[in-house]
């Protein structure tokens, strides 16, 4: 049968397919974990306090890059070059969503626009992560191999989501709802159709790895592009709601080390 547990099973199941999984999730976390000290380094001087939960968030994104990287160690795996169709962070730069790398190797301050573009961006995209590591919680908590790091690696992408709500009501509270808003739905539309791309340049090459007959393939696409359907019409707005989080300031103490699986 076809579901998200029977697919993330046969990839957990599979050397090459592990391998091209964990070098994918590996590169993005590595990615973010650029683009966050980067940013920390530069923010402007009025919004010095995010500095320390901006390297936080980067130092983070860094960790989880660093467990995928061990993960695949330990069985034993080296990472593999990601196709460049499968680069989800890479894909939504090129898009012109967030801030530009060009722009983040500059040595020159950032303003408290770019600041708003980061958390605006940040917002849709920890969603997102958030989302697909629950879903991975929800079926491998319990798994001897992945267990561990899913369940880390989802609290703290729910801590960077609840980071950017915060963050980002501060803002609107002071006078930038409507810019922020603006961002916010930019890079929500923007962040659907990357998504749907990137999974389905993913599933195309596990699909060859896996040796999927075709008409499972088919579904499987399918489904990719009734997801994106469903986010186009609807399920966008629920990526650029602002709510107050249960738990406040998530990022305002150093990151939580992993030496389990440095
Ligand atoms: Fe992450
Ligand atoms: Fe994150």
């Amino acid at each position: 049968m076809l579901s998200a547990r029977s697919l993330f099973q046969e990839i957990l199941d599979d050397d090459e397919a592990y391998r091209l999984f964990c070098s994918i999730a590996a590169s993005g976390e590595s990615q973010g974990g650029w683009e966050n000290a980067r940013i920390a380094a530069l923010v402007p001087q009025s919004l010095g306090r995010l500095a320390p939960r901006i390297v936080r968030h980067g130092a983070d994104e860094d960790k989880h890059g660093r467990i995928f990287n061990a993960l695949l160690k330990r069985r034993g795996l080296r990472p593999v070059d990601v196709p460049p169709e499968t680069d989800y962070t890479m894909l939504l730069e090129r898009q012109g969503i967030g801030l530009a790398h060009t722009r983040l190797r500059r040595e020159e301050r950032l303003t408290e626009r770019d600041i708003m573009t980061y958390l605006a961006h940040s917002r849709v995209t920890e969603q997102r992560a958030s989302e697909q590591m629950r879903l991975l919680r929800r079926y491998f908590a319990d798994h001897p191999d992945i267990g561990r790091a899913v369940k880390m690696i989802s609290h703290d992408e729910d801590n960077h989501l609840a980071y950017c709500h915060e963050e980002l009501l501060r803002l609107a509270r002071a006078g930038h709802g409507r810019t922020i808003q603006r961002i916010m739905r930019e890079c929500a539309l923007a962040e659907i159709s990357v998504y749907r791309d990137v999974s389905l340049a993913v599933m195309d090459h596990m699909g060859r790895l896996l040796r999927w007959p075709r008409p499972k393939a088919a579904a499987l696409a399918a489904g990719i592009h009734a997801i994106h359907t469903y986010e186009r019409l609807f399920g966008w707005r629920r990526m650029v709601s602002l709510e107050t989080p249960r738990h406040r300031d998530p990022l305002g103490s150093p990151a939580v080390p992993e030496p389990e699986y440095a």
